[in-house]
C-alpha cells in the first residue's frame, strides 16, 4: 500500500535568480507504508526542500502529492500532523521553552478543544524523553543543553507525536557515535515492530548502508535513482555522485552493506 505518491512535482524558491537557479522537479515517486528510506545526495541538491514539501512546510507550485490516495492539501493540517512528524535539520525560535515543553508540543495535534492536555499525554511525553535519554534534562531550557541533546529532544518531540510516518533531516549530524547508533537502532525497532514508516536524509553512508531498505538518490533538484538499497548503493554510484572511491560489501542476504571509504591519495 502506498503512503505517498507524487506526480510531476515542481518547486522553486521565489525568483530563480535569487536562489542560484535551484528548482526541484520530481516526476514520479512512491513511498510504501513500512519503508525505511534514506535520502542521499550532495549538498544543495534539494533533500531538505523535498522533505519540507512532504512535511507540508512549503507548497509546490505544480504537481500532485497524494497521501493514502487523498490529495495532500485536502487533508486538515491537524490530521496531517497526526500522521506525519518532521524532525528538521535546524530548529529556531523555540529556545525559550523547556525540554519538557518542546516534547509536549508533539502532542499538539491531539489536544482537546481548549488546548488542555489529556491524561495520556504526559505519559507519552515521559516515554519519548526516556527513549531519547533526555528525561534528566526536562526542566532545562533548550538554550542550556548541547547541540546533540537538542537533536535528541527534537526527535523525542516527533516520537511523542505518534505519527505513522516520520521524516528526519540529518538526525545524526550533531550526535556522538553511540547516540547515532542508538537512534538508528530505535528507528529500526519502531519500523520493524510497529510498522513506522521512516524517511531520513543522511550523509552517513555507513548508517544508510546498515539501516535503510530503500534509497532515494538526489542530484540537482531531481531524483536520479530510487529503489532497493542493493540497487542504489554501490561503488559505481558512490563514485559518480560523490566522486570518492569506496568498497561496498553486502551481507549474504543483501540487507546490510558495509562501506569502506578510501581516502584520496593521502600519504
Ligand atoms: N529559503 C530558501 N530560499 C532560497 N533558496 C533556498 C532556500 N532554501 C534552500 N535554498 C536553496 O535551494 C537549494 C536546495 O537546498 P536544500 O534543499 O536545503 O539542499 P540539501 O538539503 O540537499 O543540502 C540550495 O541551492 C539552497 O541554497
Ligand atoms: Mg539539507
Amino acid at each position: 500500500m502506498e503512503l505517498i505518491s507524487i506526480k510531476n512535482l515542481k518547486f522553486s524558491y521565489g525568483n530563480h535568480s535569487d536562489n542560484g537557479g535551484f528548482s526541484l522537479n520530481i516526476n514520479s515517486w512512491q513511498l510504501s507504508r513500512g519503508s525505511f528510506t534514506s535520502i542521499i545526495g550532495p549538498n544543495g541538491c534539494g533533500k531538505s526542500t523535498f522533505l519540507k514539501i512532504l512535511a507540508r512546510l512549503i507548497t509546490p507550485s505544480e504537481g500532485e502529492i497524494r497521501y493514502e490516495n487523498i490529495e495532500q492539501n485536502r487533508i486538515e493540517l491537524k490530521n496531517y500532523a497526526r500522521k506525519v512528524a518532521f524532525v528538521p535539520q535546524q530548529i529556531y525560535s523555540v529556545f525559550r521553552y523547556s525540554v519538557y515543553e518542546v516534547v509536549m508540543m508533539g502532542r499538539t495535534p491531539y489536544l482537546g478543544l481548549m488546548g488542555f492536555e489529556k491524561k495520556g499525554d504526559s505519559a507519552i511525553v515521559k516515554d519519548a524523553l526516556e527513549q531519547m535519554e533526555v528525561w534528566h534534562l526536562r526542566s532545562k531550557g533548550l538554550n542550556e543543553i548541547s547541540g546533540g541533546e537538542v537533536q535528541r529532544v527534537v526527535i523525542a518531540r516527533a516520537l511523542a507525536q505518534k505519527a505513522e510516518l516520520i521524516l528526519l533531516d540529518e538526525p545524526n549530524s550533531h550526535l556522538d557515535i553511540e547516540h547515532q547508533l542508538k537512534i538508528f537502532n530505535l528507528l529500526h525497532q519502531l519500523n520493524k515492530d510497529e510498522g513506522l514508516t521512516i524517511v531520513a536524509v543522511s550523509h552517513d553512508l555507513n548508517l544508510v548502508g546498515i539501516y535503510s531498505k530503500e534509497i532515494v538518490l538526489m542530484q540537482n533538484g531531481a531524483i536520479t535513482l530510487n529503489g532497493q538499497k542493493k540497487d542504489v548503493l554501490n561503488e559505481i554510484n558512490i563514485k559518480n555522485v560523490f566522486n570518492i572511491n569506496s568498497i561496498v560489501k553486502y551481507s549474504e542476504d543483501k540487507t546490510k552493506a558495509n562501506i569502506l571509504i578510501n581516502p584520496i591519495d593521502i600519504n
